[in-house]
């Protein structure tokens, strides 16, 4: 019996060296923040983390529960080792709007080996969006709610994001990234609430997520290389979007996005490639991307290449009457099914001066709801279908 205990104290100890608590902790309520949601606790938040970024061995930032009132949080490294992030509770925006505008809310600039985990993140966007919805203008342009940028080795899970005024997650200049059992939450009707942004950034990997929000769900702008979303369900919302590429005139390219194991529920879009119709571009392209096993369910576009996107003719961009300069090459199609809202199910508009080529479409079964055939458009598309391909493939 004796023995017996000697043991689990033994592993006892062990188990608590591994979890952590033995490493330097920083708990914010012990540099003055207040769980009352209505006192400012950013100077608090700041402290507990230059405290923290400072720390020779591995750092927790404890965030306990309660509600935290944050006008902005700005995290910068380069900090000593590695920090995390750890919340209990919730982070809460400012009632009005976010003051920092389009520069973000909480935001993370080179810290490398970051890690946030838990908790709840409440962007509280209903103020901007009525104003959004309002149409008088004059409008901020809102704050993204999480923003991770210039860093590398980042994991971010079991976050909740909701309400945010902008974006709900953006990861920009990074490397390394892992977002993992997040969940994001914002009205339908929600304008620019986009899920996940990431641009220029390499090695990105979005799993077991899910995304409920009125704009993308995650959406991959230039310099994207090597992202990987899984299991991620979708709805209310855009669906998965790469670009608008091609408005700026000097745009990097995007290469190897996988797409895998996703559901589409009631989303506007599902598979979106969009370009601007717009021909001074150097060097933009799209390449090397899969989107398989995915269900759709209800949605007006379920694989969709848009390359003549113009909208408000073009808002002095260039377009119409222009072709995209963005090339779009070898994307493969495997294994998506389920229920159409549209009549024309696979769509692939691409650019007359810039063809797309190496389309694959391999066992698709998009059908009107009832199961009544829907269709293929294809312009400028050039690829191959094998397996059993419908509606019936137009490469
Ligand atoms: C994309 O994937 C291919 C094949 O795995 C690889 O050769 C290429 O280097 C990758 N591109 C980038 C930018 O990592």
């Amino acid at each position: 019996m004796a023995r017996i205990n000697a043991y689990s104290l033994a592993l006892l100890l062990f188990c608590y060296v591994l979890s952590g608590v033995a490493e330097a902790t920083y708990n914010v309520a012990s540099f003055g923040a207040k769980p009352n949601g209505r006192t400012d606790s950013s100077g608090a938040f700041a402290s507990a983390w230059s405290a923290a970024c400072r720390s020779r061995e591995p750092a927790t930032v404890h965030v306990p529960n309660g509600h935290f009132l944050l006008s902005r949080a700005a995290f910068t490294g380069p900090c000593s080792s590695r920090v995390m992030l750890q919340v209990d509770g919730t982070l809460v925006a400012p009632s009005g709007y976010t003051s920092g505008g389009d520069d973000g809310w909480i935001v993370f600039d080179h810290v490398d080996g970051l890690t946030v985990s838990g908790g709840t993140v409440d962007g509280r966007g209903e103020a901007l969006w009525a104003c959004k919805a309002a149409g008088h203008g004059g409008c901020p342009s809102g704050a993204t709610s999480l923003k991770v940028l210039n860093s590398r080795d980042v994991v971010i899970s079991s976050l909740t994001s909701v309400d945010s005024e902008l974006y709900h997650v953006m990861i920009n200049g990074c490397e390394g990234v892992m977002v993992q059992d997040v969940q994001i939450a914002a009205p339908g009707s929600s304008p620019n609430t986009d899920g996940i942004h990431v641009q220029a950034s390499s090695q990105v990997t979005v799993t077991r997520t899910s995304i409920q929000t009125g704009d993308d769900c995650v959406s991959v702008g230039p310099g994207t290389t090597n992202l990987r979303v899984e299991h991620v369900s979708c709805g209310p919302g855009h669906g998965i979007r790469y670009g608008a590429w091609g408005r700026e005139s000097d745009e990097s390219g995007v290469e190897n996005v996988t797409v895998t194991g996703a559901a589409f529920v009631g989303t506007e879009n599902g598979l979106r490639i969009k370009t601007w119709a717009r021909a001074k571009v150097e060097g933009a392209y799209v390449r090397g991307v899969v989107f398989e096993h995915t269900l759709m369910h209800d949605m007006r576009n379920p694989i969709i290449i848009d390359q003549s996107y113009c909208p408000n003719h073009g808002g002095g961009a260039g377009c119409p009457h222009q072709s995209s300069a963005v090339k779009i090459s070898d994307v493969r199609y495997t294994d998506i099914q389920g229920p159409s809202a549209s009549k024309v199910a696979v769509k692939f508009d691409c650019s007359a001066s810039n063809p797309c080529s190496g389309i694959g479409l391999k066992d698709i079964k998009l059908t009107l709801d009832g199961g009544k055939p829907a269709e293929g458009t294809c312009q400028h598309a050039d690829g191959r279908a094998s397996g059993e391909v419908e509606p019936p493939s137009c490469l």
